[in-house]
């Protein structure tokens, strides 16, 4: 498995053979945190965030904390040199000299797979505007493995705001390439999935796709619930976004027909669409999923900096 030097741009930059290999050093992170406290000495993370964030960034940062390393960067655009009108591809030939690894959220699509063109670190890609947020997929994969045991036979809703959001861009992807996956994509007519994303996953695996807008037709059948925010900063009004942004709330009376194992997930945050009496419900795992968050992003480190050839990892 040579992951060393590469980058992570689009989930299919990696091959499932791979994906698995990092879920699986995740998994032995989670348990043995303290084998992997060392691993990352002397390397340095940078985390360049021109768009906000809570959990990629932290986890980002926690990740390479736990793992001996440092971090520096920025978590606004306004206070780096973007602000003065410097390029993506400037800004990186920086980072070069002064990390190992870089991840990049930014708010306009292709924005790390340019940095990545200039980078002789690796590029992570932390959400590139609606298009993609690999890391969140490895999150979500590494929480339904842990829960489910495997990532094979499972039908999925993915549900909200299918136009705009990322995660559920890279998560339909990725899932689509397991074994005897089915998919419920939930959304009002004018949040749909976008087509080419629909065209990749039915032309290039064997998975059968409903898209519905009815929330209640697929929750009874499904056995993982993916439900999105309504992505208000994509939107080009705002009133385009108040007439949809209630489009599905998900409330402790509307999972009763739910199966007894379903997975509630939420990559978070969230605004309205799931109310806070479905946060006891033993289903919900959206806080756990933030969790898993840190031990992919270990793992992904890790794997990419080729710090593991002395540790035992199994
Ligand atoms: N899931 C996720 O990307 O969260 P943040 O926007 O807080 O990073």
């Amino acid at each position: 498995m040579n992951l060393v030097g590469r980058h992570l741009i689009d989930p299919s930059n990696f091959s499932l053979e791979e994906i698995d290999h990092i879920l699986t050093i995740a998994r032995d992170m989670e348990k043995n945190t303290r084998k992997y406290s060392e691993v990352c000495k002397g390397k340095i993370l940078a985390t360049c965030f021109y768009e906000p964030s809570t959990r990629t960034r932290l986890s980002f940062e926690s990740a390479m904390l736990r793992l001996g390393g440092s971090v520096l960067g920025f978590s606004d655009a306004a206070n780096s040199s973007a602000s003065k009108g410097e390029s993506v591809s400037d800004t990186v030939r920086v980072m070069d000299a002064y990390s190992d690894i870089v991840v990049m959220r930014h708010n306009r699509e292709g924005a790390p797979k340019l940095a990545s063109q200039y980078s002789s670190v690796p590029i992570i890609n932390g959400g590139d505007g609606g298009h993609q947020h690999p890391t969140q997929t490895l999150t979500d994969l590494l929480t339904i493995k842990n829960l489910k045991g495997e990532i094979k036979d499972l039908k999925v809703a993915l549900c909200g705001d299918l136009k705009y959001g990322r995660t559920v861009h890279s998560l339909l992807k990725t899932l689509a390439r397991y074994e005897n996956m089915s998919f419920y994509l939930v959304s009002p007519e004018a949040l749909k999935i976008p087509s080419y994303i629909k065209e990749y996953v039915v032309s290039n695996y064997n998975v059968e796709i409903i898209e519905t807008d009815n929330l209640d037709e697929a929750i009874s059948k499904v056995d993982v619930l993916y439900m999105t925010r309504i992505q208000r900063e994509r939107f080009f009004n705002e009133e385009d976004y108040v007439k949809l942004k209630d489009s599905y709330i998900l409330t402790k009376n509307k999972i009763q027909p739910a199966k007894e194992d379903m997975l509630i997930m939420h990559p978070l945050p969230r605004v309205n669409e799931i109310y806070c009496d479905v946060d006891d419900d033993k289903r919900a795992v959206y806080f756990y999923q933030a969790k898993c968050g840190v031990y992919v992003r270990m793992s992904l480190m890790a794997n990419l900096l080729g710090v593991l050839d002395d540790v035992d990892c199994k």
